[in-house]
C-alpha cells in the first residue's frame, strides 16, 4: 500500500512495537546536503563511474584518485550537520523497549543526531585502515582542505607498516562485516517492525532485509519520495521525505 499520509493502522503498530529495526540508506543524508552515493560522482571524478572508484582495483590503481575522492565525500560529511530524520530516529530509541539501528551509510551523522550503536553495514568513511595490514589510522581532526570539485590527494602512510592507509568502507566485491550483517538477519528476522528509510533496495544483501522481516510476519513500513525496489515487500510504502515524514510519524504515534 501507498500513502503520502499516515495509516492508522501503520500508527498503531508503531506504537505497539517492542523490538524495531531501522534501516537506512543514503536518502536519509540527503536533507543534510550529502549527495547519494550515485550523485557523488561529480567534479574531478565525474568520467569515472562507481566501479572505478569503490574498489580495491581502482585503489591500486590510482590511489590518489580514490583517497581523494574518499576525502572529498569526508570533507562534505563534516561540513554538513544531522538532520530532522536522524534526529526522530534518536529519539523514537527513547520510546520504544528496544530500536536496533543499521546503516549503509559511511557517514557519521546518525551518532551526531544522538543514536548509539550505529551499525555500520558498508563501513565507515571516519575509520581507515591500512591496506596491507589493516591497522586503524588516526585521521586528523577538522575538516581536510578540499576545494570544492576535488583533487588527487595521496593517501597516508600506515604508522605500522608503512603500507597505504585505504577508506574505511566496504568495496565492491568485499564482504560485509559479518557480525552486522548476521545480527541485522537476525533481528530483522526477530523484530515486530522493520523501518526502512531512504535506500533504492538494489543493493545485496542489505536490500533482503526487509523481505526478511516480511516472511517472519512482521510489518515493514518504507520511507521513500520515490518507488523503490522494496515497494512490492513493504506493508506501507510512505512517499515523501525522510526529514518531514519521520518526525511527523513519531509525533503522530507518541
Ligand atoms: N528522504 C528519503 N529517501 C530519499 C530522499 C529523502 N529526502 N531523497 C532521496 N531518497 C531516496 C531515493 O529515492 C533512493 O531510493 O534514497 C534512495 C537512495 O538510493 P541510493 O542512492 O541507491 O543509495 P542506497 O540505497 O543507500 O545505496 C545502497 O549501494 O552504492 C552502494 O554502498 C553503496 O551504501 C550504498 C548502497
Amino acid at each position: 500500500m501507498t500513502f503520502t499520509c499516515f495509516d492508522l493502522r501503520m500508527i498503531a503498530t508503531l506504537q505497539g512495537a517492542q523490538k524495531i529495526v531501522v534501516l537506512t540508506g543514503a536518502g536519509i543524508s540527503v536533507e543534510s546536503g550529502i549527495p547519494t552515493f550515485r550523485d557523488a560522482i561529480t567534479g574531478l571524478w565525474k568520467n569515472f563511474d562507481i566501479e572505478m572508484l569503490a574498489t580495491a582495483e581502482a585503489f591500486l590503481r590510482d590511489p590518489a584518485l580514490v583517497w581523494g575522492w574518499y576525502e572529498w565525500r569526508r570533507m562534505k560529511v563534516l561540513s554538513a550537520q544531522p538532520n530532522a530524520a536522524h534526529i526522530a530516529i534518536a529519539e523514537l530509541a527513547g520510546r520504544v523497549p528496544q530500536l536496533s539501528l543499521f546503516t549503509q551509510n559511511v557517514d557519521d551523522l546518525h551518532e551526531r543526531a544522538g543514536s548509539i550503536d550505529v551499525r555500520h553495514l558498508h563501513g565507515s568513511l571516519h575509520h581507515p585502515r591500512c591496506f596491507d595490514c589493516g591497522h586503524p589510522y588516526s585521521l586528523p581532526d577538522g575538516v581536510p582542505d578540499e576545494p570544492e570539485g576535488g583533487r588527487r590527494l595521496s593517501p597516508p602512510k600506515c604508522l605500522e607498516c608503512g603500507g597505504m592507509i585505504r577508506p574505511g568502507v566496504v568495496w565492491f566485491n568485499e564482504p560485509l562485516p559479518v557480525n552486522i550483517l548476521d545480527g541485522a538477519f537476525e533481528l530483522s528476522n526477530s523484530c515486530d517492525l522493520l523501518i526502512v528509510v531512504g535506500t533504492s533496495g538494489v543493493v545485496y544483501p542489505v536490500a533482503q532485509l526487509p523481505e526478511v522481516a516480511r516472511n517472519a510476519g512482521h510489518k515493514v513500513i518504507q520511507i521513500n519520495p520515490a518507488r523503490s525496489e522494496l515497494d512490492r515487500i513493504c506493508t506501507w510504502n510512505v512517499r515523501g521525505s525522510a526529514g518531514k515524514l519521520l518526525p511527523a510519524m513519531i509525533n503522530r504515534a507518541f
